[in-house]
C-alpha cells in the first residue's frame, strides 16, 4: 500500500524545520521492534485492538507518526490507512509532524494562567530557542506547546517534558530545568 492512499494530510509549515520529515522512509517494525509487536499482538483479541500501542511504538521510535508510519501500521494490522489516520488525528498525544527530542507541554488553562503560565511559556520559548509554540528549536532538541489542564492546578505551572511531570515551574526555574536535560 502506498503512503498517498492515506490522503489529505498536508505537511504543516513547521515540518520543514525537521529533516526527518523529508528523509526516505525506513520501516519501523523490523528486528526487535517487529518482535515486540508480535508479542504485543498475543495480548489482544484482534489485531485492530492493538492499534493504539502499535502507534505508540511508532512514535517512540520516530518521535512522530508519519503518513508512511500509518500505512505501515495499517498493513501490519490489516486495517485501512484511512482508519489508522482517523485514530491518529483523534488523539492529540500522537504527533503528526516531527517534534524535538524533548517535547514540552505547558498548562496554560485559566488557573495556571492566572499564576503566570504565559510567562513560563515565554521563558521556555526564549531559552530553548524554539521561538514559537509548535516549532522545533534549530538544534532539534525542543518543541514547546500549550495544553489544557494537566490535573495539577495547585502546583502552577505544571510542565511535562516527554513523560516527566514537573510541578511549580516559574520563569526563573526554566534555565535550570533545561540544563538538566542537556
Ligand atoms: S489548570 Fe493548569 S493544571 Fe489544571
Amino acid at each position: 500500500m502506498t503512503p498517498d492512499l492515506v490522503g489529505g494530510l498536508e505537511s504543516p509549515d513547521y515540518a520543514s524545520h525537521d529533516r526527518a520529515a523529508h528523509e526516505p522512509y525506513a520501516p519501523v517494525f523490523t528486528g526487535d521492534v517487529k518482535r515486540e509487536l508480535d508479542e504485543l499482538l498475543t495480548r489482544y483479541p484482534t489485531k485492530m485492538a492493538a492499534l493504539l500501542p502499535a502507534l505508540w511504538i511508532v512514535q517512540r521510535e520516530r518521535r512522530w507518526v508519519s503518513e508512511e508510519g500509518m500505512v505501515e501500521v495499517a498493513d501490519l494490522l490489516e486495517l485501512t490507512p484511512a482508519y489508522v489516520k482517523g485514530v491518529v488525528t483523534f488523539y492529540t498525544m500522537y504527533h503528526q509532524h516531527p517534534v524535538g527530542k524533548y517535547f514540552i507541554q505547558v498548562c496554560t488553562t485559566s488557573p495556571c494562567g492566572i499564576c503566570g503560565a504565559d510567562d513560563v511559556v515565554k521563558a521556555l520559548l526564549r531559552h530553548t530557542n524554539a521561538g514559537e509554540l509548535g516549532l522545533t528549536s534549530p538544534d532539534g532538541r525542543f518543541t514547546v506547546i500549550e495544553v489544557e489542564c494537566l490535573g495539577a492546578c495547585g502546583f502552577a505551572t505544571p510542565v511535562m517534558v516527554n513523560e516527566e511531570f514537573i510541578e511549580s515551574v516559574t520563569p526563573e526555574k526554566v534555565p535550570d530545568l533545561l540544563a538538566r536535560l542537556a
